[in-house]
């Protein structure tokens, strides 16, 4: 039983083999490129594509993401093979705390706080806000809807926006393009947790962001191709856009040169808001490699058609 590993910035390579080899002691487990024998692997291990990994792999049954996101490498897999996302509730929770911060952040005035303190100025500013706060979250899968309810927990409205209809248990769920009409018209705050798919590459793009209300937040902690980078910008200098923090960008890094890393309004995260637990990551992908050894269905299969 032959696994190779390639897990790139997917949490720490030796962690990952550390844990799997406790897990699994029967498994062999090759680093890319010194695989020997291809047709002897069975399984890879993999967050981004790295060109020519599956030549040759013929008994290839199933393929791991190192990551939560599949955008990586989905366009360079052989066809047929089942691939399973990295679906870990460690990683859920990680998330759902970093655009918890970085909401309150923005809603409870830290910013302004940040230069009265550089000043020197002891000066409270009242918040005027006698009714929840709303917030939209656009993607509802596992990290969207943990988000969602930590944040409803807060006191916050959630909305929570979905290509399909879908019950998002205490948010309000929207669905479609009127329902991304709605859920940006009613966000102070935007959270985008979206995969990167043929379908929500570019989505935010000049037009969607006018839809928002004057002097909103974007939170975008999913990934920078989402969101048109030199909209986002304009509609920051323009004034509607209140600010954003941003965790991820296009390209990353960021070049040192980008107006966004400058911008008084921005807040700028090197891709942290949900780094991979090679720990809990390894016992979910041990447990899919069970399953496969033992004929049943992967957990969390990726449906390549959607790209997620
Ligand atoms: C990080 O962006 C991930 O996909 O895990």
């Amino acid at each position: 039983m032959v696994l190779v590993c390639k897990t790139g910035d997917a949490g720490d390579a030796e962690r990952w083999k550390t844990e799997l080899q406790r897990l699994l002691p029967a498994l062999e487990i090759r680093d890319w490129p010194d695989i020997g024998d291809p047709t002897e692997v069975e399984f890879v291990l993999l967050f981004r594509a790295v060109p020519g990994l599956f030549d040759g792999m013929t008994g290839l049954r199933a393929v791991f993401s190192a990551g939560a996101g599949v955008d990586g490498f989905l366009c360079d897999l052989p066809p047929g093979v089942p691939v399973a996302r990295l679906v870990d509730p460690w990683m859920q929770t990680a998330m759902a705390a970093w655009v918890v911060h970085a909401v309150l952040h923005f809603a409870r005035n830290m910013p302004a706080y940040a230069t009265q303190q550089i000043r020197g100025i002891w000066r409270e500013r009242f918040e005027e806000h006698f009714e929840p706060r709303r917030v939209g979250i656009l993607g509802c899968g596992e990290i969207g809807r943990r988000t969602g309810s930590a944040l409803t927990g807060l006191g916050f409205r959630v909305s929570g926006w979905t290509r399909t209809p879908r019950d998002l248990g205490g948010l309000e769920p929207l669905y479609g393009e009127t329902g991304l009409a709605r859920l940006l018209a009613g966000s102070e705050f935007l959270v985008c947790l979206l995969p990167l798919t043929p379908g929500t590459e570019g989505l935010l793009d000049a037009g969607r962001l006018a839809q928002l209300p004057k002097g909103a937040f974007f939170i975008n902690a999913s990934r920078g191709r989402v969101v048109g980078q030199r909209d986002l910008l304009a509609a920051l200098n323009s004034g509607h856009l209140g600010g954003a923090w941003l965790d991820v960008a296009e390209p990353e890094p960021l070049p040192p040169g980008d107006p966004l890393w400058r911008h008084p309004r921005v807040r700028i995260t090197p891709h942290v808001a949900g780094v991979t637990n090679p720990i809990t990551g390894a016992a979910l992908v041990a447990e899919n490699i069970r399953r496969v050894r033992a004929g049943e269905a992967l957990a969390h299969p990726v449906d390549r058609n959607r790209g997620y």
